[in-house]
Order: structure tokens, then C-alpha cells, then sequence
């Protein structure tokens, strides 16, 4: 088992948690977002873009089933998506300038839309959901906030039988990077992903029936994993893990 993750510096973590970057940025993301971008190496040739991997999710899920999308962004392009499909989705993200522009450019998701920090409990009831998407969220937040509330609240609020899909930057510590689509440098927390396995399964969910988790580069060169999971059936409400 890996040492537990430290938390950043008083200098490092309002960069890493990248909220200046988004309220900034926001616009330049949901652009960069929708034109889903190839990624540079993929692990299973069928997952080539976000596309495909959404695609591959949506088939585990019942038709016209509720979601969350946690952590939406500017743009809330995968909800878009999936409300198009007919599934019945919400979105929420912490930015309240993500979540303006997402209903500027998507007057039509405008009542599935809300601010909200995860870092806090979600205002939801328990097994509100068929599935979760959180998708390149936890790169973004502390190790003490992602194992205590993040996924412990995302697992409760999740029915039994139901879907998460979540998307990672795997590695140990933190990563800048330089960002070809914004000419900056952006700066990143990394998750062991044996560390987020073992938190989802002791909060409940276990790997979907025969999945592998993919794993591919993007365009910034960054290493992501991909874990679609489901809640065991006869779970009750997570325990909070200490970090
Ligand atoms: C890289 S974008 C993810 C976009 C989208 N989920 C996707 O898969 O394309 C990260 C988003 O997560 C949001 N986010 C990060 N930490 C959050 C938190 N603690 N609570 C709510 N939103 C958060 C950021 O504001 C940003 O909009």
C-alpha cells in the first residue's frame, strides 16, 4: 500500500485545485471540451476520444435513467449529451462563472444545472441516481477531501446496482504541465489508482462484469485512468475514510 498522499503547500493548492483557472478560463475549456480532442495513446484501440468512452458507459445504464454529472465544467458537454439521450440528468461544479456559461451556451440545460462543492456533502438524498459521471474532477481536489466526502457522498447518493464512471490523473503527487490549448502551465494533484480502487470498494462498488480499465494520454501528455464500477446490491450508507 502506497504512504497516504500529503497535502499541498499553502502555495501549491489554490493553483492546484485550478478554480482561478476555470473562473478565467472557462470559456476556452468548453470550446477545447467540445471539439473532443483524440487522445495521443490509448490502452484499447476502441477509445480514441471522451466520445468513446461515454459511449461504453451509457450501455451499462437503464434507459432514460437519473444521473450526475459531478463536476460538469463550462460547457456541460457530457450532459448535454446524455440528456439528449434521453437520460435524466443534473450537473454540478463549484465555479458559479462554469456554471453561467454552461447555461448561456445551453439555455435548455439551464434547469439541470447547479453550483455546488463537492468538498461539501451533496443536498441529495440517498440513492438518488442510476449512475455518476466524475470525470478529471479528483485531480483537482485534496487526498482529505476525495477519500472523506467526495466519493463517500458520490457512493451515497448512488442506488444500489447503479453506475459510476470516474476519469483520473493517476500517478503519485503533484504534475504541472504546459497546456497547449491555453499557453499556460497548469499544475495537477495525481491519484494512486490503487489507492482510489480501494476506497471505492470499501465504500461499495466493485469493478463492472469483465471491464478493464482503460487508460489513455491526452493532449497535455497526461496520463488518465478510466473505472466504471457498479454499488453492490445490500450496501448501506459508506463509511467516511480517514485520511
Ligand atoms: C476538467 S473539468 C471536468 C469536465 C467534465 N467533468 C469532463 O469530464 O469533461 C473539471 C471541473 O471540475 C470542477 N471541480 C473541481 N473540483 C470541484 C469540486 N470540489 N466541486 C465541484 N466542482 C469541482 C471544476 O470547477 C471544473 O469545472
Amino acid at each position: 500500500m502506497p504512504p497516504p498522499l500529503q497535502p499541498l503547500t499553502a502555495t501549491q493548492a489554490p493553483e492546484a485545485f485550478s478554480e482561478s483557472f476555470y473562473r478565467a478560463h472557462g470559456k476556452r475549456y468548453a470550446e477545447i471540451n467540445e471539439e473532443n480532442r483524440q487522445y495521443v495513446w490509448t490502452s484499447d484501440a476502441r477509445f480514441q476520444r471522451d466520445a468513446d468512452l461515454l459511449e461504453d458507459f451509457m450501455r451499462l445504464l437503464p434507459q432514460g435513467g437519473k444521473g450526475l454529472d459531478a463536476g460538469c465544467c463550462a460547457g456541460a458537454r457530457d450532459l448535454d449529451i446524455f440528456c439528449q439521450r434521453g437520460f435524466d440528468a443534473i450537473g454540478l461544479d463549484s465555479i458559479p462563472e462554469n456554471i453561467r456559461l454552461s447555461c448561456e451556451r445551453k439555455p435548455h440545460l439551464a434547469s439541470r444545472l447547479f453550483v455546488h462543492d463537492l468538498r461539501e456533502a451533496l443536498l441529495l438524498p440517498d440513492a438518488a441516481f442510476d449512475f455518476i459521471l466524475c470525470g478529471y474532477v479528483i485531480q483537482h481536489n485534496e487526498p482529505q477531501d476525495v477519500f472523506g466526502v467526495i466519493l463517500p457522498e458520490l457512493v451515497r447518493v448512488l442506488r444500489p446496482n447503479g453506475a459510476l464512471r470516474i476519469i483520473f490523473k493517476h500517478g503519485k503527487g503533484i504534475r504541472s504541465v504546459f497546456d497547449p490549448g491555453y499557453q499556460l502551465t497548469r499544475t495537477f494533484r495525481l491519484y494512486d489508482e490503487g489507492e482510489v480502487l480501494d476506497c471505492l470498494e470499501t465504500l461499495g462498488l466493485t469493478m463492472e462484469r469483465d471491464y478493464v480499465p482503460v487508460r489513455f494520454t491526452d493532449y497535455k501528455l497526461t496520463d488518465h485512468v478510466v473505472f466504471q464500477m457498479r454499488k453492490r446490491v445490500g450496501m448501506g450508507n459508506p463509511r467516511k475514510k480517514q485520511v
